[in-house]
């Protein structure tokens, strides 16, 4: 059996670090080793005891690098690739002048396998290895996405967003054509070697209460499945679901109503939350992906890390392109802790980390699958440059232990700092070497 060992600094987490002093959340191997077997992480520890006890394995070494599980993206639309950092709008409008127009020109199969080959190039050089994506209310822009995550050995969930109002006619589906379309979707890609498929209404203003009903059946119909929506992200959008469900008691209470929240339940932002809505997040085991560079871009609030945490709610940190700003995990776990301190709380790297690796696996029920290095594991592992900038590396020279050096990587770093790409699957692993030259 063909064995590798990836040599390098190693991190790795023994629990959440919200629940204990994040630093003894973490344990760090400044010579560690990953060993890899059949796609799973067969075994971890010093470099030293694994080169003894494997001889026979393939050796690579990373040198200073960090190895780390690859970034998990709770939330992002692949379709917006080709709109990120469009200009002076909030939310509603931005959906209006920039995404529709956008999610239009995907219904071209051509177009839409172009988009969603470079969304992939892009996830992967900024070592995103698994993410879970709205595609748009064609269903061919959702076979191009899962054929060619699939033909890379990816792992990655996704779903055809259903929308069946409020929206140009072009990208509507109805109540019926949603769930048919979904459910065809669904049989032709979930639990195919590594995807999975979400049950995706885009969020209450694009869908009649007759398609949430279809989206909550055909969910109940396929438990294994995860369902993902918009909650609260702006004010005018949350006034706006009060004017078309006048009888809900809160926004979440619509997605209540049709058995859309519960333990698989993804709410993308969450911002802002009456008490109730916390409290019934929290009871029924919802997850959040939080997604602070679309947060900030698109102007719609600061999200509660604290009292999501404090709730026990799973919280996953997400792009959320082309609404978020950044393809980076690190530029969105540097904006999760500017949103953390305008509220208040300064979020510790450790947490930052969780947050994109294990916290956002976990809220999209593959705890343990993936963005963690665990004996078990799928492994997808990428490498950071802990000095991958002039900036970065004058930074770090005097940098007091890993986590003050890693908070200097995760605040001023970016693509540049992930050298390369590990993808595990059944039968092979793939390694893409990202560093110049
Ligand atoms: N709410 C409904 N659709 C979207 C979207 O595409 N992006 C964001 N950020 N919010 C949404
Ligand atoms: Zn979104």
């Amino acid at each position: 059996m063909q064995k590798t060992l990836h040599i390098g600094q190693t991190l790795r987490f023994t629990a959440s670090p919200f629940h204990m002093v994040p630093t003894d959340a973490a344990v760090h191997d400044s010579r560690g080793g990953v060993l890899v077997a059949q796609g799973k992480i067969a075994a971890l520890g010093t470099a030293g005891d694994l080169r003894a006890a494997h001889p026979d394995a393939h050796e690579v070494d990373h040198g200073e690098a960090l190895i780390l599980p690859g970034f998990v993206d709770a939330h992002a639309h692949f379709s917006q690739t080709a709109i990120i950092a469009s200009w002076g709008k909030r939310l509603i409008d931005w959906l209006n002048s920039y995404t529709f127009p956008e999610e239009i020109r995907l219904s071209d199969p051509d177009y839409a396998a172009l988009i969603a080959a470079r969304y992939l190039d892009l996830n992967l050089s900024n070592g995103i290895t698994t993410a879970c994506c709205y595609t748009t209310a064609h269903p061919s822009s959702g076979t191009a996405l899962f054929a060619q995550a699939q033909s890379r050995g990816l792992r990655l969930l996704a779903g055809k967003v259903m929308m069946d109002r409020n929206a140009p006619d072009a990208l509507c589906d109805t109540a019926q054509s949603g769930y048919d379309d979904s459910k065809a979707m669904l049989e032709r890609w979930h639990a195919q070697d590594r995807l999975r498929y979400v049950v995706t209404p885009r969020f209450a203003p694009t869908s009649t209460p007759e398609q949430l009903e279809a989206a909550g059946a055909l969910w109940a119909e396929h438990p294994d499945c995860l369902m993902q929506t918009h909650l609260s992200e702006q004010r005018e959008e949350i006034a706006w679901v009060a004017e078309l469900f006048p009888r809900a008691r809160d926004y979440l209470d619509v997605y209540e109503h049709f058995g859309l929240t519960g333990p698989g339940s993804v709410m993308g932002h969450a911002i802002h939350l009456t008490e109730r809505e916390w409290q019934r997040i929290s009871e029924t085991g919802t997850a959040i992906a939080h997604c602070p560079t679309s947060n900030a871009f698109i102007g719609s609030g600061l999200f509660n890390m604290a009292r999501a945490q404090s709730l026990a709610i799973p919280t996953g940190l997400a792009t959320d392109v082309g609404g978020g700003s950044s393809f980076s995990m690190l530029r969105t776990m540097a904006a999760a802790y500017e949103i953390g301190q305008l509220s208040g709380t300064a979020i510790h790297p450790a947490q930052l980390l969780w947050l994109a690796s294990e916290g956002a696996a976990d809220a999209l029920r593959l705890k343990g699958v993936v963005g963690t290095l665990s004996v078990g594991a799928e492994a997808d592992l990428i490498t950071l440059d802990p000095a991958s900038t002039p900036v970065i590396a004058q930074r770090v020279t005097d940098a007091r232990d890993i986590w003050d050096a890693l908070f200097a990587t995760i605040m001023l770093g970016d693509d540049r700092a992930v050298t390369s790409v590990h993808i595990a699957n059944m039968d092979k692993s793939q390694t893409t070497d990202l560093s110049d030259g």
